[in-house]
């Protein structure tokens, strides 16, 4: 039977990851089982910067946004030596497995920590929605609840004025974030690097756009400079353009309620898993509205896989989006 069980956060934050960490202490306590919260992530384990949870502080952190725990990416725990470290610092201690908060990176590392006898079982939670392992990461619809606020706003004022706006939104190398941004706000146009357009066609399909009361434009990040790109547009089709990078905004905020709930349900099955199951180097994901594990090894990077099961729709939506009166 586990004594000691740890909890990080790792990589970028995400809403919900206060939600794990409370649900974790407690459900621990109620086994038995001290829970260790470590700051700063696997850096924390490093700097040995261990606090014991408690049920205060877990009804506490439960509706704040961010990571109450701190998150950082740590790109040194690559190295063995500091997996030695790592591994005698935790077993100092006596804690015997972790749970790791976070996104693909974050597991991989955490994986490493099997060969000296450390469990591990992963938690999804990245604004980006990029790990396969599960349809839904933890943070994912809270960012795309103030995506969709941010459009809303930015499409009045663009309505005023019969303007064509650009909006960034994050995502890294997953485009959810902008297509389903686009999607939930009725966006005449998405780009997403698997429906990326060059330039010269973007600004063709916008002239193209005969009458209009106003362009919205979602755009994913890294594709473009989004200030050149409105200034191009504005220079060619002579429509006023101008671009909005949402940037760290979305990162931002207490979890939604779907979020709360999913961060809820799969941190009570992680636990499960781990302390009954005895499973270990899986994450826990969600499919088909079915709680699952996968092996950390079979996890690939997703690129917009979720996107996929709507390309076929896509036609559809592209051509209801400029059908004209
Ligand atoms: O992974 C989350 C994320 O917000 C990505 O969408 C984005 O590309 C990246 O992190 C930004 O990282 P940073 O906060 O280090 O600039």
């Amino acid at each position: 039977m586990l004594k000691n069980v740890a909890i990080l956060t790792s990589g970028g934050d995400a809403p919900g990851m206060n939600v794990v960490c409370s649900i974790a202490i407690k459900y621990l306590i109620s086994l038995n089982i001290t829970p260790y919260l470590i700051y700063n992530g696997f850096k924390g384990i490093i700097n040995k910067e261990f606090k014991k949870g408690s049920i205060k502080f877990a009804n506490h952190i439960f509706n704040l946004g961010g990571s109450i725990i701190k998150s950082a990416r740590f790109v040194e725990f690559e190295q063995k030596k500091v997996q030695e470290q790592a591994a005698q610092n935790l077993k100092e201690l006596g804690i015997d497995a972790l749970i790791v908060v976070g996104g693909d990176g974050s597991f991989i590392g955490a994986s490493k920590l099997e060969q000296f006898n450390i469990k591990c079982i992963g938690i999804p939670a990245s604004i980006d929605n990029d790990i396969c392992a599960s349809e839904y990461s933890i943070g994912f619809d809270t960012c795309l609840n103030t995506i969709k606020k941010a459009i809303m706003q930015i499409y009045d004022t663009s309505y005023s004025h019969h303007r064509c706006m650009i909006i960034e939104t994050m995502g890294r190398n997953c485009g959810d974030l902008a297509f389903y941004g686009g999607l939930a706000t009725n966006a005449k146009i998405i780009i997403i690097s698997k429906l990326k357009i060059a330039k010269k066609d973007l600004i063709a399909k916008i002239k193209q756009i005969k009458e209009f009361e106003n362009i919205i434009i979602v755009v994913s990040e890294h594709l473009y400079d989004c200030v050149q790109l409105a200034k191009e547009i504005e220079q060619e089709t002579k429509i006023v353009t101008r671009a909005n990078v949402l940037s760290h905004i979305q990162r931002g905020g207490a979890p939604s309620a779907f979020d709360a709930i999913l961060a809820t349900k799969l941190t009570i099955f992680a636990i499960e898993q781990l302390i009954i199951k005895n499973k270990s180097n899986v994450f826990v994901g969600i499919k088909n509205n079915c709680l699952i594990t996968t092996p950390i090894s079979e996890n690939t990077n997703v690129n917009d896989s979720k996107t996929k099961q709507f390309q076929k729709y896509l036609k559809t939506w592209n051509l209801i989006q400029n059908i004209k009166n």
